[in-house]
């Protein structure tokens, strides 16, 4: 009896003490994340030299000045595992070690991410961390890592739930404050069950950099930003402060026409997915930085009620997105998809905005905004017709005010 009792005591003891720890890190991703990530652009081939350089681009361009904050190395950087079962850099891509390339990118104002995955090897073969998670974890917090995006390759048997949950553990008892970043690509339905676990979650395959295209690699495929879009329908709900839908990293500058790049920009920002650019930022082109570094796009991704857009108009080839802001504020995009431009006639009175998951009802007729543009030169008001030309596949994005 005794025995039992302290078996009790002791069990309930431990019960007690993993729950503490079972937690996410709290106040991180309060809006959703903005950063560099190295996989679009340069796939495997990672090193110190560039990862630096990138740091560097990201405060001379401004982007740092506009909120970007993470240089996120992605798969590659791995080397093997010590004798231990402690994971090690490469030493011939990461001679310096990845402490002292964390201590630089911190010496610029910016933080560090790294990439590993829930499998016993990484999408690129390299060491995964299964089995591993909580000396992994030991070793990210030790080097100064401030981010981690966990993927999902080489997973057969593993349960979706147990091993993110298991990982964002490792990483809250670590103790150094590190965004968890999922990346299963919605296979698992992770925005019904990772509001606690994650910071953000993928909610698609990988992207590539076309407007509409379907990319097949054989046994998988890559996607569009148009055939990405569509695949958040549903997903509004799930997003908020602290737990984002991640659309994946984005792909402006990496061939799409200026036009399209702004409407794949401007599409990130209104669905409030993280801001991850994955061009190389030390040779952009003017065009590319003025994208990235739209302040005033930018700023609906930051707003701090964290609503998602919701498709509030949808003519086939042509939608309206709106943004539910701060302070009664509203973003409104017109997306043109077609290949022609449109000249097109928006009576604002006529249509009333109803969104039944955060609860809006606004009645233009009854109330009056001051709209401004966000890509060019322009302003009006509510009370008016809008007569507004929206390029061949672009956007249109306008900000409103309420009248005072
Ligand atoms: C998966 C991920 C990508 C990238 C690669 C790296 O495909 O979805 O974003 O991290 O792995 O191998």
């Amino acid at each position: 009896m005794k025995n039992a009792l302290k078996a009790v005591g002791l069990s309930s003891l431990l019960l007690f003490s993993n729950s503490a720890l079972s937690q996410k890190f709290e106040n991180l991703a309060q809006t959703p994340q903005m950063g560099w990530n190295s996989w679009n652009n340069f796939d495997c081939d990672v090193n110190e030299d560039m990862i630096k350089q990138m740091a560097d681009a990201m405060v001379e361009s401004g982007m740092k000045e506009a909120g970007y904050e993470y240089i996120n190395i992605d798969d590659c950087w791995h080397g093997e595992r010590d004798e231990n079962g402690f994971i090690q850099e490469s030493k011939a891509h990461f001679p310096s070690g990845m402490k002292a390339l964390a201590d630089y990118v911190h010496s610029k104002g910016l933080k560090l991410g790294i990439y590993s995955d829930a499998g016993t090897k990484t999408c690129a073969g390299k060491p995964g961390s299964r089995g591993y998670e909580y000396q992994d974890a030991i070793t990210y917090a030790k080097w100064g890592i401030d981010y981690l995006k966990y993927d999902w390759c080489s997973t057969e048997n593993v349960n979706p739930i147990g091993a993110y949950t298991l990982m964002r553990d490792a990483l809250h008892s670590a103790g150094r404050p590190i965004l968890f970043s999922m990346c299963e690509w919605g296979d698992n339905k992770p925005w019904e069950w990772a509001k606690d676990v994650g910071h953000s979650w993928r909610t698609t395959g990988d992207i590539y950099p076309c407007w509409s295209c379907e990319k097949n690699h054989g046994s998988w495929s890559s996607w569009g930003v148009m055939p990405i879009l569509d695949m958040q329908k549903g997903l509004r709900k799930y997003a908020g402060p602290g737990h984002w839908n991640d659309m994946d990293m984005m792909e402006v500058g990496n061939g799409m026409s200026f036009e399209e790049d702004k409407a794949h920009f401007s599409i990130w920002a209104m669905l409030a997915s993280p801001l991850i650019a994955g061009n190389d930022l030390r040779n952009m082109s003017d065009q590319t930085r003025k994208i990235l570094t739209n302040k005033d796009i930018i700023a609906l991704n930051q707003d701090k009620l964290g609503i998602q857009a919701m498709k509030f108009i949808d003519e086939g080839d042509f939608e309206i997105w709106v943004k539910p802001l701060e302070n009664n504020e509203l973003a409104f995009m017109f997306l043109n998809r077609s290949d022609n431009a449109i000249d097109y006639n928006y009576d604002w009175q006529f249509n009333i905005y109803k969104d039944d998951i955060f609860n809006y009802y606004i009645d233009f007729n009854k109330e009056s905004f001051n709209w401004k543009n966000l890509w060019e030169k322009g302003s009006g008001n509510t009370n008016k017709k809008l007569k507004i030309k929206v390029p061949a596949r672009g956007v249109q994005v306008l900000r409103l005010t309420p009248e005072k």
